[in-house]
């Protein structure tokens, strides 16, 4: 385990270790919140076997699903129903079996644009949030869940997008994405991901280690920029570890 100036590095042996750690994480900030519960979810490969692992007995068991509303910190700017679509590979695996279709908070892609689909969830958030600015003694997620992409993206906060700049908006519309899959996108922004008691990162595998080198390294990265307000993990499996952080 390394200390970084906001982010804690815990190092698992793989990624079954990996999605373990994750889901008990999650299951210790929603037992440490008696009220209404906002996870964030992430796209992409990396929590696959994590959402595999809440619909199992053991984890689907322990879920306050009654309590729980499940948000997404970024889509890809296809149909709901498209394999693409970073809710419905949610919704497919373990969502749409145990949680109740009003808590599922998906962001609309059904407008003409990419910036009205922020424009609408950005509203649906305000709302559930009570309020149109965050308020750091009251955040809006209990957990966020992130990935980092070859180039440092995190969400879909790629570097030197404009998205990377917003201390304000809480969700933008990005017209292009530099990397796969090349459609626009829709991206919760910094200042709203941090918004949670918990920002909780998952990298496994070889292809990881350069990017994750290049963010403990220092460089300005939008994953290496990504912190919480309150605790920051990043969950790293061995294979993802640069030679230096092996024991
Ligand atoms: C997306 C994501 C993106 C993802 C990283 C890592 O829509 O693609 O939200 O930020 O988390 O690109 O992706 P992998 O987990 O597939 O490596």
């Amino acid at each position: 385990m390394a200390v970084g100036e906001h982010r804690k590095i815990i190092a698992v042996a793989g990624p079954a270790a990996l999605a373990k750690t994750a889901a008990d994480r999650i299951l210790a900030r929603m037992g440490a919140n008696a009220g209404r519960i906002a996870i964030c979810l992430a796209g992409g490969s990396s929590p696959k076997h994590l959402y595999a692992l809440l619909a199992t007995e053991t984890y689907r068991g322990r879920i306050p699903w009654d309590r729980t509303h499940w948000f997404i910190g970024d889509e890809r700017f296809v149909a709901a129903s498209h394999p693409l679509n970073n809710m419905a590979m949610a919704r497919g695996i373990f969502l749409d079996r145990f949680a109740p279709a009003s808590h599922i908070h998906p962001i609309p892609t059904d407008t003409g644009e990419p910036e009205e689909s922020a424009e609408r969830y950005r509203r649906e958030l305000n709302l559930f949030y009570g309020a149109e600015r965050l308020d750091p003694g009251r955040p809006l997620f209990d957990v966020v869940l992130m990935g980092v992409g070859p180039d440092g993206h995190t969400a879909s906060i790629f570097p030197d997008s404009p998205a990377l700049a917003e201390t304000e908006r809480w969700v933008v519309g990005v017209r292009e994405a530099p990397v796969a899959p090349l459609v626009p996108r829709v991206t919760l922004t910094l200042p709203a991901l941090a918004s949670c008691r918990e920002m909780l990162f998952e990298v496994a595998g070889p292809d990881k280690r350069a990017i994750l080198t290049r963010v403990i390294d220092g460089e300005n990265l939008p994953a290496a920029r990504a912190h919480s307000i309150g605790e920051t993990i990043w969950l790293v499996d061995a294979a993802a570890l640069p030679e230096n952080f092996r024991g």
